[in-house]
């Protein structure tokens, strides 16, 4: 739990919709801090967090279920404001004295719903119909003694209800989504009108409190941070730089499979930007024997992670005073593994340090537990460290050996190097950079013929991948302009020895995934 003063909080409760990280986000992009918690997060606990306002989110289950989600009814007589979304609604309605109909079909998608009275959630909403995103199988039929009908739509007359003088309001649509017009406005509505919350969660204040949290909790003793020049551990760095000083030891690993001049831009970067205690070390003759001749992805992945750990370890026994280990964990994992849900069952292997910290009785440092990716970024902005870094594409841990397909060799990664070189300085230059996902180039092992010149040529073909998400768990391959790909090709072809032969992958994930391993 994040404790700085007069933070204005909302508590969100989790009863498991696919929606509800969208909620707090939402929620935060009003400059508001929500946090996420289980459906049945302890009364007294909800107390000490001391939120101004309540959401209880959508979910799958029905209020009949004899596992449904129930929290505590007690939550409604706190006199703090509670919003339910969807199963929230329904659930707030059973728990007072209403009636939800039972239902085994679902609505889904687009609805329009007619605002009866434009107050309290439809302020300062200057239309009467809007359309919403329903996805929900029970409705409300009956709601609760004192409550009024806010709005209503062709399939339910409560489509949202309030009751305004205890500050409770449900609402049968999603307006966390973007499908739904006005959501923003709804959400607004509820957190500032309603929750009386002053807009004070901003990354300024963030970087000052933790700042003095960080030096409270490590005191005289150093910090070690690997360092991989991603957007995560290079924000992380230079926060943590900010609270200790040169008791922050970076340690940044040349694994050798790393994208062109890489090594040198991070190195650069942070010993002469920052003055950040930073230790090099290049492996990456170390990294490549150890992938000598191996072509199975999932072995190259395990090879470059436990040769990472053990790198890393030789380095940190050599620097004194260590007791804290830095990692760049993002709230979603966090949520990912306390949430209603349980323990996520897919723990992504690059998150997870092999045990690092307890092997070497080292304590944890976490500054972005509570924060989002795109809040990172804000952060970063802030600690005034370049856009490059800070809107960085994603790029795997294991690096480009997994975009080499089959055998990792020094000539096969000279090549992959110049080919994704080219393929981010054509992309940047048409300003696509930074509304991709990601962009890059892949070997294949595949040789096919070519002529340049006279000269019949025998080489290997690159395939570029370029496409859109918004989490990298979905994506769709981008649909950039003809001409754009036939310069990329081009020049790959033109300027890059060994590749005779570029294709476009227009897979969308899933079925495919963004990386082809
Ligand atoms: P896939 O290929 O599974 O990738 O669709 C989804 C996103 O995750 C990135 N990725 C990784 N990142 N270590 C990482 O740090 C890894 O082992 C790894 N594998 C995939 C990938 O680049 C994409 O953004």
């Amino acid at each position: 739990m994040l404790e700085v003063n007069n933070l204005n909080k909302i508590l969100i409760l989790d009863f498991g919709s696919q929606y509800t990280q969208l909620i707090a986000r939402r929620i935060r992009e009003q400059k508001v801090y929500s946090e996420i918690h289980p459906y049945n997060y302890d009364l007294a606990e909800i107390k000490k967090f001391n939120p101004k306002g309540i959401i209880l989110s959508g979910g799958p289950s029905s209020v009949y279920d004899t596992d449904a989600p129930i929290c505590s009814t007690e939550i409604f007589y706190l006199g703090i404001p509670v919003l339910g979304i969807c199963y929230g609604m329904q659930l707030m309605s059973h728990l007072l004295g209403g009636k939800v109909a039972y239902s085994d079909k679902r609505e889904y998608g687009r609805a329009i719903i007619e605002i009866k009275k434009p107050l309290s959630l439809f302020e300062d909403i200057d239309t009467s119909e809007l359309a919403v995103w329903m996805s929900h199988g029970d409705k409300v039929d009956t709601i609760p003694p004192d409550f009024t009908q806010l709005a209503l739509s062709s399939n339910t007359p409560f489509a949202a209800i309030a009751n305004h003088e205890r500050k409770l309001y449900g609402v049968q649509f999603h307006p966390e989504v973007a499908h739904t017009n006005n959501g923003t406005q709804i959400l607004r509505n509820f957190v500032f009108s309603a929750c009386q919350c002053d807009p004070n969660w901003n990354m300024k204040n963030f970087i000052e409190t933790q700042v003095k949290e960080i030096k409270e909790k490590v005191g005289d003793k150093n910090i070690i941070c690997g360092l991989s020049g991603g957007v995560d551990s290079s924000v992380a760095a230079v926060l943590l730089h900010k609270a200790v000083g040169n008791q922050l030891k970076c340690i940044f690993v040349n694994n050798g499979v790393l994208r062109a001049n890489e090594a040198e831009k991070v190195v650069s970067v942070f010993r002469n930007n920052f003055h950040i205690d930073l230790i090099y070390v290049d492996a990456e003759e170390r990294f490549l024997d150890a992938l000598k001749d191996i072509t199975d992805p999932e072995q190259k992945r395990k090879i470059i992670g436990n040769e990472f750990i053990k790198v890393f370890e030789e380095e940190a026994k050599k620097i004194d005073n260590v007791e804290f280990l830095a990692q760049g964990t993002l709230y979603p994992d966090v949520i990912e593994s306390v949430s209603f849900k349980g323990p996520s069952v897919m723990i992504k292997s690059h998150h997870n340090v092999g045990g690092l910290p307890e092997k070497m009785h080292l304590k944890l440092v976490e500054p972005f537990r509570e924060l989002f990716k795109d809040e990172v970024r804000l952060v970063g902005k802030e600690l005034g460290i370049p856009n490059e870094i800070v809107n960085r594409q994603p790029f795997p841990g294991p690096g480009l050996a997994i975009r080499i397909i089959g055998e990792i060799t020094k000539e096969r990664l000279e090549i992959l190097r110049k080919a994704d070189t080219i393929v981010v300085e054509e992309i940047k230059k048409a300003n696509l950079y930074d509304k991709i996902w990601q962009s890059f180039a892949v070997l294949l092992p595949v040789k096919s013929v070519g002529v340049m010149g006279d000269e019949r040529t025998y080489e290997n073909t690159a395939a570029l991948r370029i496409v859109e998400s918004l989490d990298g768990m979905t994506a769709d391959w981008a649909k950039i302009p003809y001409d754009l790909l036939g310069l990329i090709s081009n020049r790959i072809i033109n300027e890059v020895e060994g590749i005779n032969r570029v294709v476009y992958d227009i897979s969308s994930k899933p079925p495919s995934t963004i990386e082809w391993e």
